[in-house]
């Protein structure tokens, strides 16, 4: 299979783990005789250095001729202070609606190997595994007035949703959870928001097109009390961009670090942008010891969902679960007596483990 794939490395410890993700791509190429092409473009701070723009014509106009996006992430404190339209996050926002990238897959689910690596009790973790649908180009980040307003004495956000809008991500949830354990919890405000009434009543209006799946409403202060008191009572989520957006890191929680989650930004068709839940990490930008998982997952789910290469997924994910069992982990996990690598060493070790794996099979 011949794929071209646009790589947006980004900020910080973005291109850092982009180097393992396209190291591990690179290796399942050359195993199961795909071809994979890479075009690399500039995003987010690197992009506003350079172009004064954090999202530069050429990288939207790449990302739309692709088969598929790698994003790495975008920020840091050098552009803290920049005007909004100048912010490297700025650049991000811009290219997933500029894709109609509506829907955010983020899987949570622990590596057995993890289970104690979490600060929440191992008991409480064991067996969770939940998938977080966040509305990805709507909501309070894309609604309009958002503005200082009266010489800077009122400001404004906007929290907007179209019908059509919410209809396409509920609808994305169900799917999901068709395919999982056919549970839907529907997180909101609804005891606040009209945005979140709206979103309510359209979810119990699609709820007779999935009469297989069983479906709750949940307010998002309790669910963000129940994700880490109950995490296993949970299948899909489905809830607005920014209530998704705190959630998921939250949930990361469970998995012993937010360096493990990985997440897929898609739409309709096949085409998609995966992308690491976790930021750019200033804090350990350049040390060379960033997780590299979350973003070589992402590239797992890259294959899997935008060029159906379910075989070389698995075998990614495999690999990832193995060098953990094997006892390997990066310093943002706190693993018991096991072994610390740094992300060019851990990448090498899951390279490793897809060669060996291909031979001997
Ligand atoms: P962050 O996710 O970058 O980091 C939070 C904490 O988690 C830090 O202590 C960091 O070291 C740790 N961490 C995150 N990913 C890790 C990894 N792969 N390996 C090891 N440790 C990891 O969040 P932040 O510090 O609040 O934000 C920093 C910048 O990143 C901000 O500019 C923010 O806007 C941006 N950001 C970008 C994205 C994105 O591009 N998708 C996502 C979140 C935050
Ligand atoms: C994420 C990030 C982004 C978001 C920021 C950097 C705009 O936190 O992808 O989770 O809030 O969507
Ligand atoms: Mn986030």
């Amino acid at each position: 299979m011949k794929k071209h794939i646009v790589l947006l490395p980004g900020d910080g410890i973005g291109t850092e783990v982009i180097q393992s993700a396209n190291e591990v791509l690179d290796v399942i190429a050359d195993v199961f005789n795909h071809t994979f092409t890479y075009e690399t473009h500039a995003i987010g701070g690197c992009a506003v250095d350079k172009y004064n723009n954090p999202l530069p014509q050429e990288t939207e106009a790449a990302c739309h001729k692709a088969d598929a996006v790698l994003l790495g992430a975008v920020g840091g404190p050098k552009w803290d202070q920049h005007p909004s339209h100048l912010r490297p996050e700025r650049g991000l926002l811009g290219i997933r609606k500029s894709l109609d990238l509506f829907a955010n897959l983020r899987p949570v689910k622990g590596f057995s190997k993890l289970l104690h690596a979490s600060p929440l009790k191992e008991e409480l973790v064991t067996g969770s595994d939940l998938l977080i649908v966040r509305e990805l180009t709507g909501g309070l980040y894309f609604g309009q007035p958002s503005e200082r307003q009266n010489n800077g004495e009122s400001v404004v956000d906007t929290l907007a949703y179209t019908r059509k809008e919410i209809e396409r991500i509920v609808d994305k949830a169900f799917q999901a959870a068709q395919l999982r354990r056919k549970h839907l919890t529907s997180v909101d405000k609804a005891n606040v928001l009209e945005s979140s009434k709206l979103w309510r009543e359209i979810v119990e209006e699609k709820k007779a097109q999935y009469p297989d799946v069983t479906v709750e409403h949940m307010l998002v202060d309790a669910t963000a009390m129940k994700l880490i008191t109950k995490p296993t009572y949970f299948d899909v989520i489905v809830t607005e961009n920014m209530f998704g957006d705190i959630l998921s890191d939250e949930a990361s929680v469970l998995t012993g670090s937010l360096g493990m989650l990985p997440s897929a930004s898609l739409r309709e068709d096949s085409f998609g942008l995966y992308e690491p839940v976790h930021g750019s990490a200033p804090d350990i930008a350049g040390k060379g010891i960033a997780n590299p998982l979350a973003m070589i997952l992402s590239a797992a789910l890259m294959l899997r969902f935008s060029f159906n290469l379910k075989n070389e997924a698995a075998i990614i994910e495999s690999a990832v679960e193995e060098i953990l069992n094997e006892g390997y982990h990066t310093a943002d996990l706190q693993v018991k007596n096991g072994q610390r690598v740094n992300t060019a060493e851990m990448t090498h070790r899951i390279v490793e483990y897809i060669k060996s794996e291909s031979t001997t099979s």
